[in-house]
């Protein structure tokens, strides 16, 4: 049995980034019935960021899970656990959400050894990082994962990046003071690359499955 943890770190259902975790799981549901799926969504719980409470540093007592307790403390414990694990948001002010950078702290900071500076997850994995955003390949203000991609890296592996560029913020761009950007435009960018974004989004939950 492989597990596979899905953290949407966006606030809208069904929108962008949900729609490119959802073709993610299908992916992974493609391989068999050994794989169990589960999908987080931060803005569902209660918790907060690093609260510097230094438990997981305790001399005798350290810990690389958080020891903090709160809605996100069972999450950080099954991602100990986990065989995968997949991290989406939509890109606010150029960075993640700050749901999603709280859960990171929370995910990374026990990870840290203040003795050494080493970063050690209880586990490695493979990771996925998915981003959705307004700007294009050429055109972005994007700074994505930023420092904790970092962690990640050390800590669990090289994650693989899906970016979703250029999606619709909105279906109907006629009733929001949205003028700067084009609705026609944006339906052509969609056109040519969101089926393509999607396909992504599936093939690398499958690999991640296999
Ligand atoms: C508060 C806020 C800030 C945003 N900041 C940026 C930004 O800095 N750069 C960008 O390219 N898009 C930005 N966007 C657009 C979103 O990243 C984009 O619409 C994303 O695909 C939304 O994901 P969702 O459909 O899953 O909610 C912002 C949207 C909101 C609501």
């Amino acid at each position: 049995m492989k597990r596979i943890i899905i953290i949407d770190g966006g606030p809208r259902r069904n929108m962008n980034t949900a729609k490119m975790l959802q073709r993610l799981a299908e992916g992974a549901q493609s391989v068999g019935k050994d794989i169990e799926l589960k999908t987080i969504r931060l803005y569902d719980l209660d918790y907060k960021g690093c609260m510097s409470c230094m438990a997981c540093k305790l001399k005798g007592k350290a810990s690389n899970i958080c020891r903090f307790k709160d809605a996100l403390t069972p999450i950080l414990e099954e991602i100990a656990q986990a065989d995968g694990l997949v991290l989406g948001s939509p890109i606010y002010f150029g960075e993640v959400t700050g749901q999603m950078r709280a859960f990171l702290e929370r995910l990374t900071f026990p990870w840290l050894s203040y003795n050494d500076y080493s970063l050690t997850a209880p586990k490695r994995m493979p990771v996925v990082l998915i981003e959705t955003m307004n700007g294009t390949p050429d055109r972005n203000n994007s700074n994505g994962y930023g420092t904790m991609e970092y962690c990640i890296t050390t800590a669990l592996g090289r994650p693989q990046h899906i970016v979703g560029y250029n999606t619709c913020q909105v279906a109907k761009y006629d009733n929001y003071e949205l003028g700067g950007f084009s609705e026609e435009a944006k339906r052509t960018w969609r056109e040519a690359h969101w089926e393509e974004d999607l396909q992504k989004a599936y093939d690398a939950g499958r690999q991640m499955a296999e």
